[in-house]
C-alpha cells in the first residue's frame, strides 16, 4: 500500500523543516500548519542529533513541543531567534499578513519582531490579492473597557468589530489574559499600514493581527505536494 499524500500544510512544514540548522534559537508560532512543522522538526531531533531550543508563542506550542521533545528556552535566556517559523491566516503579494485565527497573535508578533529570520507556513486558500477579504482582522484588547474600544475600533476602522468568544459563550481570553475583535471590512483592507497606525492609538488596544514587513519567506504547501516559495523584497 502506498503511503498516504501529505497535505498541503504538512508539505509547507516540512519545507520550513529542512531551513533548521543545529546550535539554532527558533521561534515557535501557533496553530495547525506550524503543528507540522514542529513534527518534522522532532524527527529531525531524533534522528539527526540537532540540538535547538524554541521560544513558543502560546501555552498550546509550549505543550506540544513538551509533548515532542523540543527542547523550550524564552526570550530572556534567548532574545534574538534564529529563526521563526509560523502560520497565518492571510497572506498578500506583498507577504503582509493577517494572524491571530489562534488569539496568539501578541506574541506571535513579538518573536516575529526579534526573529532574524521570519518564514510563514501556510497551506491553499491563505494567499489573497488584498487582505481582510477571507478573514476576520483579529485585535487584542483589554478587558477593561473592551465594550467602549470596541465601539471605537469599529469606528476608526471603518469595519464591523465583533467580540469572539469561546465555546462556552463567554469571552475568549489569550495566553495574556486579555480579549480579541475580529474586525470584517466589507472591501477588505485598502491601506494597512494607515490602518495599523490607526488602531494602535487607540487606548486598550493592545495588538492588532496585521504584520507588516516581518515577513522574509512563505512556503505555500499544495495540495499536489509542491512548495512555492514567496520571497519578501526587502526596501
Ligand atoms: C495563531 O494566533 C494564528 O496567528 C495562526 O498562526 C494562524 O491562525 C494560522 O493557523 P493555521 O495554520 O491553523 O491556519
Amino acid at each position: 500500500m502506498n503511503p498516504p499524500t501529505p497535505s498541503d500544510k504538512e508539505v509547507a512544514g516540512r519545507a520550513a523543516a529542512a531551513l533548521v540548522e543545529d546550535g539554532m534559537v527558533l521561534g515557535l508560532g501557533t496553530g495547525s500548519t506550524v503543528d507540522h512543522f514542529f513534527l518534522a522538526l522532532a524527527e529531525r531531533i531524533r534522528d539527526e542529533g540537532i540540538m535547538v531550543r524554541g521560544v513558543p508563542s502560546s501555552r498550546r506550542t509550549a505543550a506540544r513541543a513538551t509533548e515532542l521533545g523540543i527542547p523550550l528556552t524564552d526570550l530572556e535566556r534567548d532574545p534574538e531567534p534564529d529563526l521563526v517559523v509560523d502560520g497565518a491566516d492571510e497572506v498578500d503579494p506583498e507577504l503582509r499578513l493577517v494572524k491571530g485565527g489562534g488569539g496568539a497573535l501578541l506574541r506571535e508578533k513579538i518573536l516575529a519582531s526579534l526573529g532574524r529570520r521570519v518564514v510563514v507556513v501556510v497551506g491553499e486558500g491563505k494567499m489573497v490579492e488584498r487582505l481582510g477579504t477571507s478573514f476576520l482582522l483579529p485585535v487584542e484588547v483589554t478587558p477593561f473597557g473592551h465594550s467602549a474600544v470596541l465601539k471605537r475600533v469599529a469606528a476608526l476602522g471603518r469595519c464591523q468589530a465583533f467580540l469572539r468568544t469561546a465555546d462556552d459563550g463567554q469571552p475568549f481570553v489569550t495566553d495574556n489574559g486579555n480579549y480579541v475583535l475580529d474586525c470584517r471590512f466589507d472591501r477588505g483592507i485598502r491601506g494597512p499600514a494607515a490602518l495599523h497606525a490607526r488602531l494602535s492609538q487607540i487606548p486598550g488596544v493592545v495588538e492588532v493581527g496585521l504584520f507588516l514587513d516581518l515577513c522574509d519567506l512563505v512556503l505555500e504547501g499544495r495540495s499536489d505536494g509542491t512548495v512555492v516559495e514567496h520571497v519578501a523584497r526587502k526596501a
